[in-house]
């Protein structure tokens, strides 16, 4: 590090929120493996894309068949691909777009860490909040069913902890609530946070 400089550039994150017509913002959306996290990102995405938004999806499930292929599950391989998420975040954000990210993302001091990183103003976190049994009951990917028969270790809320946000900008409790009713939720409280006064 001690021998790189910062490069200034000339166009800045405000002229290019400008040209694209939006406000950026980090839409981090955490919770349990089958909480609802990815169905309610997606969904958010194509609401606010065909609303005109210029926006970019970062899933975990994909985002750990790529750039992320060399993590593993335990503390600290969360902990990096929380990190190098939140790097990539920052990137997206200063260049004017919308990013939605779903990732498990258990532990607070990582949720801190990435908030610090894009600066807080930017950072809108949604704490989908399912209970357990309820995500084990779906088990959309037959994992809780694997993990208890020993097959995965370290899994969320079986062998590996989860941390529940303290101070999350928005709760979605999907075992209580319609897809539509969480969508039109969180429409309600992005929308303003992205649109250009
Ligand atoms: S995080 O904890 O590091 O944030 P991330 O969201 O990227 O997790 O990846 C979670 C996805 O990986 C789950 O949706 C699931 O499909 C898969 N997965 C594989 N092994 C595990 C595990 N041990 N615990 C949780 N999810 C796992």
């Amino acid at each position: 590090m001690e021998n790189l400089f910062k490069t200034q550039t000339k166009v800045g994150r405000e002229q290019r929120e400008k040209l694209l017509n939006q406000q950026s913002l980090l839409i981090w959306f955490t919770g349990l493996s089958g909480s609802g996290k990815s169905t309610l990102a997606v969904g958010l995405e194509k609401i606010l894309f065909e609303k005109g938004f210029k926006t970019y999806l970062l899933d975990g499930d994909n985002i750990r068949q790529g750039i992320n292929k060399d993590l593993s599950f335990d503390n600290a391989g969360r902990a990096e691909n929380i990190r190098r998420v939140g790097e990539i975040a920052k990137l997206m954000v200063d260049s004017g777009m919308i990013v939605l990210s779903s990732f498990i993302s258990p532990f607070q001091s990582e949720r801190e860490l990435v908030k610090s990183m894009v600066g807080s103003e930017k950072f809108f976190e949604v704490y989908v909040n399912c209970p357990i049994e309820i995500c084990e009951q779906r088990d959309t990917k037959g994992l809780y069913k694997k993990a208890r028969k020993g097959l995965i270790q370290n899994f969320t809320g079986i062998d590996s902890s989860y941390e529940e946000p303290i101070h999350p900008d928005l709760v979605l409790d999907t075992s209580a609530m319609e897809v539509n009713d969480s969508l039109n939720l969180l429409l309600e409280k992005i929308l303003p946070r992205i649109s250009l006064a």
